[in-house]
């Protein structure tokens, strides 16, 4: 079979990657959709067993770090374009183990980036590099009318998003100096189906349904902007297709909770679905301490996106946590099979015979 672009993405079988793959393979049939993933314990095929029997898309399970298999991987494909998801994301993690932030983030984005540009030897015609990050490189906010733009100044504050501020200067910097073709987004944080439980939605749904304690950090007054997740993967669609090359876009949901509110809405939510007494759920919030440097406040300013690629949400976040309640709903045994550590058993046997 031929196919029109060969699209490399890394980090296909996690939380956004996974979206992103569904997406495009779905969108694009003339496209081969190869995805990269080392399944870490936040990679899981699960999430795309409705796509992977499909003719254009291809599973490789390696390492980004690996220096040698990236270049033997640009070897056996000819890469159109990149789109990098893969990284280290949890920030509670990059505290405890910030040398995994740096191998992954920083040194595997190197990695694709060196491949990319030995291989397409500078004939960029028909070639892209996107990098996907995250609106943590721009820090935090202290005056509720500030929102980070493109040009805000970069002042990362934890491992985590120090590790993917310097991916993006990797990035840009091999624009600015070998000419490679890229592009880079600077999302807000997402919610939806498929997101690990150890983040704070999905954590809260579990532990609202298990009856256990809800650990809110402080006093729950930092501010996060929602973007529903099949939303940012229509925005890296948009932005790989259309975005000028060079250029970064920031993509948000306008969308800006407190903790304690967000994880207050939820309970209630979820007392509905599980017929409760209203109230019953918030019954469960335990104050714990607070994250070591945590930002207070991210907020996205999304102008540029919506003006020059007319993207915008396609949901209302009610409209967005009511689905993700319901798709949480309506397949605990994802969750169940992540907490009894199955999900890695099956998954990962599967390919433990392939390449690194
Ligand atoms: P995730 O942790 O759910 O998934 C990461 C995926 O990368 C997993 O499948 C994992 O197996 C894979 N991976 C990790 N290390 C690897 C390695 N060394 N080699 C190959 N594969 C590896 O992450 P996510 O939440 O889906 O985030 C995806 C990207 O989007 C990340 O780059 C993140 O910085 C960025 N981002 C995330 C958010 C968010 O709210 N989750 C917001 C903005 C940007
Ligand atoms: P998280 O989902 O880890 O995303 P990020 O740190 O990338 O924003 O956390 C979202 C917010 O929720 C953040 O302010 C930390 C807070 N939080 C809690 O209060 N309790 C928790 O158990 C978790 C995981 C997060």
């Amino acid at each position: 079979m031929t196919f029109e672009k060969t699209i490399l993405i890394t980090g296909g079988a996690g939380f956004i990657g996974s979206h992103v793959v569904r997406l495009f393979v779905n969108k694009y049939p003339q496209y081969q959709i190869v995805n990269l993933d080392k399944l870490t314990y936040a990679g899981n095929l699960e999430n795309l067993k409705d796509v992977d029997s499909n003719p254009n898309y291809k599973f490789e399970h390696g390492d980004i770090v690996d220096e040698n298999y990236i270049n033997e991987l640009f070897g056996k494909y000819s890469f159109d374009g990149v789109i990098h998801l893969a990284a280290e994301s949890h920030v509670d993690r990059s505290i405890t183990d910030p040398m995994a932030f740096v191998k992954t983030n920083v040194i595997g984005t190197c990695n694709l980036l060196n491949a990319a540009k030995n291989t397409w030897k500078g004939n960029f015609e028909g070639k892209r590099f996107y990098h996907v990050s995250t609106d943590e490189v721009y820090g935090e906010l202290h005056d509720p009318s500030e929102f980070f733009v493109e040009t805000t100044s970069y002042d990362p504050r934890s491992p985590y998003s120090a590790s993917k501020a310097s991916s993006d200067h990797f990035v840009r910097a091999y624009h600015n100096t070998y000419g490679l073709p890229i592009v880079v987004s600077n999302c807000s944080n997402n919610y939806g189906p498929n997101h690990f439980p150890e983040k704070l939605i999905p954590l809260m749904i579990n532990n609202i349904k298990n009856g256990k304690p809800l650990p809110v950090y402080g006093k729950g007054e930092n501010v996060r902007d929602w973007l529903f997740v099949k939303d940012h993967a229509r925005a890296i669609d948009n932005i790989f297709h259309d975005g000028r090359n060079g250029e970064t876009y920031n993509i948000g949901g306008n969308n800006e909770w407190k903790n304690l509110d967000l994880v207050h809405l939820l309970c209630d939510l979820m007392d509905s679905r599980l017929e409760k007494e209203v109230g019953t759920s918030r019954n469960l919030i335990t104050y714990v301490t607070d994250r070591a440097g945590h930002d207070l406040r991210y907020a996205i300013d999304a102008t540029k996106l919506m003006n020059e690629l007319g993207w915008e949400p396609s949901v209302t976040f009610e409209e967005g946590l009511a689905q993700t309640v319901d798709w949480y709903f309506d397949n605990w045994s994802w969750i169940e099979n992540i907490t009894s550590g199955d999900y890695q058993k099956y998954y990962t046997s599967m390919y433990e015979n392939s390449s690194k």
